[in-house]
């Protein structure tokens, strides 16, 4: 059989009735229905059935047809034929014909699968199987099985679309795509950096790039004028559902222009993509300044698809007897609110007191939670009899409340913590009052985000990186509280909360360049080690310039509406950054390390790896990110070596016999002890100041978990 010569099955249509074919592809699923063999055959374009009757098919062709399992890759010929009226099959793409077969090629065989790929029901209306409960970890670390599921396909091909229209819209825009190196130097985007040892420089390092920064301002130095690169980047930070070690951004940069231009190339890019998945988005994108956008919702990234925008109801209470909001703002603090507009019924004075006031404001960091509804053109509540009049009308008037509206209204003399705790409370509120409506897409660009960020132990550190221009030149750098009154020249892509992208005008002047990493506590030594070579392409030219970078897997993942950035990725880390594919990372040969000149590294004598003996029961507490009690560790040692025996027991018994994968489902389980405890706030100070970093009341830890 000639494969070369086959049709995608995808591609048959009633019209190819009477052709004779030649396909290839894996068996999808079968059925034997009388002694008539059924099949599906899958290729990358889509599934068509097969048909093996032993009426009409060789005797011997049938015979291998009856061998055929799941994931067989089989080629066949055959005759395309109308399928009879009333056994069409509407769920898959060529579901009124079938192919009768008379030659069958086996051309590999599969075992029993890990878990199943087919996804489309062999007759009409049946349901396709489901595969949402197989373990993500068991579908990373069969991903090529994984990837034949129809829905996986399709997020490749739709990301392959995406790509490839993103292409052409900027080549035709006199656009260079131009690759920058991955072994460089550190590029400081804020995140740790992934080190490769150099053997040839023995105890030098490369760091891969967090992003291709400097290399494309360089480019711009060197006249390209116009760069975009689909750029990969390495980020050593604590993960996220939406975040990966290694991620693709479209990085863009681009001389003599302004934020507009990036405006309207992002916008342009945004709208063209965003309709390859079928959503419409409305240009131009508003615009808000970072300022309002923690003003009005707390968050720099903010979630236009619903209200609940924060009111600032401070001056109302300027007098108050109210003694919570009076200590508070007698300690300079604030008071915010939310006008829960016409959901009174559905927030019963149980939910609002018991669950919010009481539980989870306190666990979004807030002292606590005020709140009242309109009912019968007053206010109602427990607190309200503490409000002066004239406090009440205020409120009224601020929040234009109407009967059945809800107010709420947090106090803090941190702003910080008021912005996140109200922000927390708007992003909750709407997601149990369902009023994010699916399918809507709000783009925003946030601007003039703040130069600097107070660094923890004094000074400043750049909010985004060093190179970002800043809204006015005049400033003093050894002057840390005007230095955190700087605007930059950046922005945000915002879409539904999520920030798909970040970009600025960069600095292009060497002595302000110079001033600002004098900034940011670098000594001359320091600049001329790190950013010297930089400096220097400062020196002969530069022009204006500035660009930006679009997180590609977050954008695809947002237009093809996937729960995880995973699902668009083809062979992503899980989140605890680690292959199960592949194992990495992986230990290495300790010669491995000699010729790296790594024995050693960190003065340490032992290395890491096998030849330590390696503890499994730390190993175990730092995969799972829990950790183990003083009292637990014998425990679980028994019970590895108890799960170990059973395991030695299951393989002695089943002999020769192929295992049978049943992925067990994931749960949580709950470690007997105390009850969680929101802690005194007095108390909780004292503790939190020995954390590396807080947020209202708590330890922030790394976020490992969807
Ligand atoms: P920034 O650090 O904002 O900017 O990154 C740009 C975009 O990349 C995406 N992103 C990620 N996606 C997945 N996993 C991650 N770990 C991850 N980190 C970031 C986000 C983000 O908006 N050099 C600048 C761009 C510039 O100034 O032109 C930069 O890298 O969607």
């Amino acid at each position: 059989m000639q494969h070369s010569r086959r049709v995608f099955c995808g591609s048959l249509t009633p019209e190819d009735a009477g052709r004779r074919v030649t396909l290839a592809g894996w068996v999808d699923a079968f059925r034997d229905h009388g002694g008539v063999l059924f099949v599906h055959l899958r290729d990358r374009s889509g599934i068509v059935q097969i048909v093996f009757n032993p009426e009409s098919t060789p005797d011997g062709v049938f015979h291998r047809a009856s061998l055929l399992r799941a994931e067989y890759c089989i080629a066949v010929q055959g005759r395309v034929d109308r399928r009879l009226p009333g056994t069409e099959n509407p769920g898959i793409e060529t579901g009124s014909i079938e192919v009768f077969v008379d030659e069958l090629e086996i051309l590999s065989e599969s075992e029993a699968l890990p878990f199943t790929v087919s996804e489309k029901a062999m007759t009409a209306f049946g349901a396709g199987a489901k595969t949402d409960h197989v373990a993500e970890d068991l579908r990373l670390q069969y991903r090529y099985l994984d990837l034949r599921r129809p829905s996986m396909r399709d997020n490749i091909m739709a990301r392959h679309a995406i790509f490839q229209r993103l292409r052409r819209l900027l080549d035709g825009k006199g656009f260079l795509e131009i690759e920058t190196p991955v072994l460089t130097i550190s590029t400081p985007e804020g995140a740790r950096d992934y080190l490769v040892p150099s053997r040839v420089h023995p105890g030098n390092f490369y760091a891969l790039p967090q992003s291709p920064q400097l290399f494309k301002q360089l480019l711009m130095i060197g006249g390209m004028e116009r760069y975009f690169q689909f750029a990969r980047c390495f980020r050593d930070e604590d993960l996220r559902p939406n975040r990966q070690p290694e991620f693709t951004q479209l990085d863009i940069e681009a001389s003599f222009i302004d934020e507009e231009f990036i405006y309207q190339l992002v916008e342009e890019l945004a709208v063209e993509m965003f309709a390859l998945g079928g959503i419409t988005l409305p240009r131009p994108f508003p615009r808000m300044s970072w300022n309002e956008a923690m003003e009005k919702t707390g968050s720099d990234r903010p979630d236009l698809r619903f209200g609940l925008l924060f009111e600032d109801v401070t001056s109302i209470f300027a007098d108050t007897g109210y003694s919570i909001f009076r200590r508070i703002l007698q300690g300079g603090g604030r008071i915010k609110g939310i006008n829960i507009a016409g959901q009174s019924e559905k927030l019963s004075k149980n939910v609002l007191q018991n669950e919010y006031a009481k539980e989870i404001a306190p666990s979004f960091g807030a002292r606590g939670m005020t709140w009242m509804r309109m009912e019968g053109g007053k206010l109602e509540s427990n607190i309200v009899q503490f409000m002066s009049p004239r406090e009440r009308e205020g409120l009224v008037r601020q929040f234009r409340a109407v009967d059945g509206d809800v107010l709420i209204m947090v106090a803090d003399t941190s702003p910080a913590v008021l912005a996140s705790a109200l922000g927390q409370l708007r992003l909750h509120l709407a997601n149990r009052l369902g009023l994010i409506p699916a399918d809507l897409y709000r783009p925003l660009w946030v601007t003039d985000f703040p130069l600097f960020e107070p660094a923890e132990g004094g000074g400043v550190t750049s909010s985004h990186h060093p190179f970002t221009a800043p809204d006015r030149t005049d400033f003093d750098p050894a002057d840390r509280d005007e230095l955190l009154t700087l605007r930059s020249r950046s922005y945000d892509l915002v879409m539904n909360g999520e920030e798909l992208g970040g970009g600025s005008i960069r600095i292009s002047d060497r002595n302000l360049q110079r001033r600002i990493f004098t900034a940011l506590g670098l000594t001359e030594e320091e600049i001329q080690a790190k950013f010297g070579f930089f400096l220097r392409a400062f020196d002969f030219g530069v022009p204006p310039h500035g660009g930006i970078a679009l997180g590609m897997d977050r954008t695809v993942s947002m237009i093809l509406n996937t729960p995880s950035i995973r699902e668009v990725i083809a062979f992503p880390k899980n989140r605890s950054a680690y292959c199960p594919l592949t194992g990495a990372p992986s230990t290495v040969r300790r010669e491995q390390l000699a010729e790296l000149g790594l024995l050693g590294a960190g003065k340490k004598e032992v290395l890491p790896g096998p030849a330590d003996g390696e503890d499994e029961v730390e190993r175990l507490s730092w995969v799972s990110r829990i950790r183990v009690l003083p009292g637990e560790r014998r425990e679980i040692e028994e019970t590895l070596r108890r799960a170990e025996a059973l395991a030695r027991q299951a393989e002695e018994r089943a002999g020769d016999e192929e295992p049978v994968f049943s992925p067990a489902p994931a749960a949580n389980r709950l470690r007997d002890g105390g009850e969680a405890r929101t802690p005194d706030p007095a108390a909780a100070e004292k503790l939190l100041k020995l954390s590396p970093s807080v947020k209202g009341n708590y330890y922030k830890v790394p976020g490992i978990l969807d």
